[in-house]
């Protein structure tokens, strides 16, 4: 009888065993570095993001460049089931992975997914160019040509196309789920990479996406909320995510109804990409010159920077901080004093907030005792408002050296 102990070392880590290629050409199918890992698993295979079964197993989600056409397939050495004689069974890891792919959308077989690749020079984007840009390969020297197009629900095969493009979140986005593309209210800005094959014809391929969720605000406005952002590994780190934000910022300014903008639940390098763009256009605006930031954090700034670029105005103060902190003298005492007071003051308004309602209840007679055990001691505030003004001085000091670089 054989026991499942006996196979632990065929307990394999998902995210090391699965990897992705974007196949512009049948060449690219025996290119090794291609390929790219999930960041991460668990979405698919669980917690512990493993994968039981097999030895020497590869498992390879390739989709078409543009179009996203999926084939999914196994390669591996040795099963459990034969090594068991049939006793223990390996996981299902196509049946697994193909659960969360939009139905009927992926080929387990390679000549189907081949006669789609045939067929994927015809690949065009979809809905209305925003913006192109042109960056160089450090690797080849060779210049590269992204494009940035609108899209919504007034496109059917758009969000058929979607919904293969979206299989990526649940490899590569901490708890990203699926949007639903049957909500009018989403707003999709896609980037495709413009180049040549090997006849010269020019070809898409697809490069990655944000979603936006237009809210409804009284009477006739809209909040548009960044939901996602995903720029498909092999394209991250060219400066794409920030000139996605960028045209998002530029279709949205221009819309009267807008009030404003904001992002769910950012990941800390979207939120730094996000400042250094907020940070780059506010430092033309009159109330964020010089002598204004020294006035210190004025309602004239944040009518200015919803007006003109429709930041919210929580988004407005952290800008403001960083563009002060850039104009500041660090080796001038009282310079240097003036700005770190401001900042803690801001950072601790929670904590006072908290002090003053205690306060107001013992006026009231109100038994405190078990909030003022809740709350830290004199001491212990001090120190930790230390480390958190630390932590964002760091943050901001990246940013001010970017901004510098730009
Ligand atoms: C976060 C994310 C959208 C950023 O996209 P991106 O295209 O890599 O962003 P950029 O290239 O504009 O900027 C990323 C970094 O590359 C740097 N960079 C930009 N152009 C560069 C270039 N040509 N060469 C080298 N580095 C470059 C930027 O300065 C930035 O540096 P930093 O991380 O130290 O601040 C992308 O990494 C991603 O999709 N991550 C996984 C999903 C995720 O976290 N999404 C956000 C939350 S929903």
């Amino acid at each position: 009888m054989a026991h499942i102990q006996e196979y632990q070392d065929l307990v394999l880590d998902a995210v090391e065993v699965v990897e992705f290629k974007l196949i512009r050409s049948k060449n690219d199918l025996e290119k090794d570095d291609m390929a790219f890992h999930p960041m991460m698993a668990h979405q698919i295979f669980g917690e512990s993001e493993s994968i039981f079964g097999y030895r020497g197993l590869k498992v390879q989600i390739l989709y078409t460049a543009g179009p996203l056409h999926i084939y999914l397939g196994l390669e591996y050495d040795k099963k459990v089931d034969e090594l068991s004689n049939g006793e223990i069974k390996a996981d299902d890891v196509v049946a697994t992975i193909a659960e969360k792919l939009p139905d009927g959308c992926y080929f387990v077989n390679m000549d189907e997914f081949l006669k789609t690749l045939d067929k994927a020079d015809k690949f065009q984007p979809f809905g209305e160019k925003l913006a192109e840009y042109k960056t160089k390969d450090d690797e080849s020297d060779n210049e590269r040509h992204f494009e940035i197009y609108y899209c919504n629900f007034k496109y059917p095969s758009f969000l058929k196309f979607f919904s293969r493009l979206q299989t990526f979140v649940l490899w590569f986005v901490d708890a990203a789920s699926y949007i639903d593309v049957d909500d009018p209210q989403w707003s999709y800005f896609i980037c495709y990479e413009k180049y040549k094959n090997d006849n010269g014809e020019e070809l898409f391929a697809t490069v990655g996406y944000s979603t936006i969720y237009e809210y409804y605000a009284y009477p006739q406005h809209i909040r548009p909320r960044i939901s996602q952002m995903l720029i498909l590994p092999p394209f991250q780190k060219l400066g794409i995510g920030t000139k996605m934000v960028e045209t998002i910022y530029k279709y949205y300014h221009n819309q009267k109804n807008v009030i404003d903008i904001t992002v769910e639940d950012p990941s800390e390098e979207f939120q730094r990409m996000r400042n250094f763009v907020d940070c780059r256009l506010c430092m033309e605006l009159k109330t964020f010159q010089r002598e204004e930031i020294k006035k210190g954090f004025t309602k004239d700034k944040v009518k200015e920077a919803r007006e003109t670029y429709k930041l919210n105005p929580r988004q407005c103060r952290k800008v403001y901080e960083i563009l002060r902190l850039y104009h500041t003298n660090i080796h001038d005492k009282d310079d240097y004093t003036a700005y770190r007071l401001d900042v803690k003051k801001r950072l601790n308004a929670v904590y006072h907030k908290q002090l003053s309602d205690i306060k107001k209840m013992e006026k009231a007679k109100l038994d405190t005792e078990w909030l003022r055990a809740r709350l830290p001691t004199i001491k212990q505030r001090i120190e930790q408002l230390q480390e958190e003004y630390e932590h964002v001085e760091k943050d901001y000091k990246q940013i001010i050296q970017k901004l510098r670089d730009a």
